[in-house]
């Protein structure tokens, strides 16, 4: 599963070398570093390099495709990851969208369709995020896309920059 249409303008398939420029302009923004717990901030060419080299580790050892970007007309707009590397039945998840294109409802188109892919495709029978507290976008993407609201304050969950924060745990199951 490396290339996933969403719909005619976005689809899915991993990150590679050509996509750098546009990629490290979009993935270098605060706003996505302090919702994310794998995101640098400032990005660097050295980040992606290392980011691009994790994905098709994570990839080969899980034996298939874990990484996407979501792309726009071709161009990268955004990243999508299972996060896992050995096969199981259940797996986190990831996602993150350029600034430019939040408020039009393409993580909730994403994430709609890869737990399809994720059940379908992947065999998971549990797909879940955990993801900082005060991040209502997210909570309304995992809401809209039928999760459920395991747990609705994960205490001290995240520690950031020195600070603690309370995290949530939503699980969509098959
Ligand atoms: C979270 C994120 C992926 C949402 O993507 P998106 O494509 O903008 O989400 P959608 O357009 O599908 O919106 C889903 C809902 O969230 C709402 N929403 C979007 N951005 C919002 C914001 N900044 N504040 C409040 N609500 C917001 C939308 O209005 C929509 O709700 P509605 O249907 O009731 O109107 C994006 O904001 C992002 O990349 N944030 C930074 C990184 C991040 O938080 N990653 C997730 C870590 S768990």
């Amino acid at each position: 599963m490396d290339f996933i249409t969403i719909d005619e303008h976005i689809t899915l398939s991993p990150l590679t070398k050509k996509d750098f420029p546009v990629f490290i302009a979009r993935i270098n923004d605060f706003e996505i570093y302090k919702n994310t717990c794998n995101i640098p901030y400032p990005y660097t060419l050295k980040d992606a390099e290392d980011a691009l080299i994790h994905f098709e580790n994570r990839s080969k050892n899980y034996g298939k495709n874990t990484s996407w970007s979501i792309r726009k007309d071709e161009e990268v707009i955004g990243g999508f990851g299972f996060q896992i590397s050995q096969k199981s039945h259940k797996t986190e998840f990831g996602y993150w969208l350029a600034k430019d294109f939040w408020g039009k409802g393409i993580m909730t188109k994403v994430v709609a369709k890869m737990c399809e892919v994720g059940f379908e495709n992947y065999n998971f029978d549990r797909i879940q995020a955990h993801i900082f507290e005060n991040n209502i976008a997210s909570c309304k993407v995992l809401e809209k896309c039928g999760f459920t609201l395991e747990a609705a304050c994960l205490k001290k969950h995240y520690k950031k920059d020195g600070k603690i924060f309370n995290g949530k745990l939503y699980a969509k199951t098959k």
